[in-house]
């Protein structure tokens, strides 16, 4: 583990074993930093963030803190309320995944999986994290920075100066086994509430961010080093606002 992970978290530093008997998605092993807790209530109203919202291309040197990129976490996925599997959820659905997020999901399946590739947040070295909301953690799981994935994305300038970068993935697999053919047509939904939530809570923290769909899914995979079955579907870059 390196010197800055090590100084940053360590309070928050856990190993995957010691985690809650609830961290089914947590991989083994993996160190797991804990994110602050996200903000519930007050902030920007709604309205002002909608009425600003604007695609963010350019971003100053300075870092993130951590609770920002928590927060933008939580916004695209976060857990707000644990609920207990609904009667009448079948078996051949998979497991409940045990809560209820911030943006909806088609038969609550949840087949969104959010990553964070950080270049320059306050206490994370860079690398790529693979955010667990039912834990509201993030686990380190590759070295890439924003740099290399823009070499996924026709070296777009917004993804190589991001201060960081949030990556939609999807296991298409979840929603098909109960919806079928028309699981790619959820799973885009999806995809397009969960960055939406993003884009807004960046901009009412004061943070600039664009939806970048211009990207080569199998060059994303690689140099993320993403498991076989996490589609890239979307990626949000974003910092603090530059010239
Ligand atoms: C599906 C989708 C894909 C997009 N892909 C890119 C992209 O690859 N690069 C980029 O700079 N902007 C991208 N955008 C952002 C649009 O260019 C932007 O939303 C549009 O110009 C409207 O401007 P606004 O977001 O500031 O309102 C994308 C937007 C969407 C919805």
């Amino acid at each position: 583990m390196s010197p800055s992970l090590r100084s940053g978290v360590t309070a928050a530093l856990l190993t995957a074993s010691s985690m809650s008997a609830g961290s089914a998605a947590l991989a083994q092993e993996a160190p797991v930093i804990r994110l602050p807790a996200p903000a519930t209530a007050g902030g920007q109203a709604l309205t002002h963030a909608l009425a600003r919202r604007r695609s963010v291309r350019a971003f100053q040197d300075a870092p993130l803190r951590l609770a920002d990129v928590g927060q933008l976490l939580w916004a695209a996925q976060g857990v707000t309320a644990e609920t207990p599997e609904p009667a009448g959820w079948r078996s051949e659905w998979g497991a409940w995944r045990g809560g209820l997020r911030t943006a909806p999901s088609a038969g609550a399946l949840y087949p969104l999986e959010v990553y964070l590739v950080a270049g320059r947040v306050e206490g994370l070295d860079p690398g790529v994290y693979h955010y667990v909301p039912g834990e509201h953690v993030l686990q380190r799981v590759g070295e890439c920075g924003p740099g290399e994935l823009a070499g996924a994305a026709s070296s777009q300038r917004a993804v190589a100066d991001a201060a960081a970068v949030l990556v939609f993935t999807a296991v298409y697999q979840r929603t098909e086994v109960k919806y079928r053919e028309r699981a790619p047509r959820y799973v885009h939904i999806e995809v397009g509430a969960a960055a939406e939530n993003a884009l807004l809570q960046a901009t009412a923290l004061g943070l600039g961010s664009v939806f970048v769909g211009a990207f080569t899914d199998g060059a994303v995979k690689k140099v993320m080093g993403l498991p076989a079955d996490h589609v890239p579907l979307g990626l949000v870059p974003v910092g603090r606002p530059g010239e």
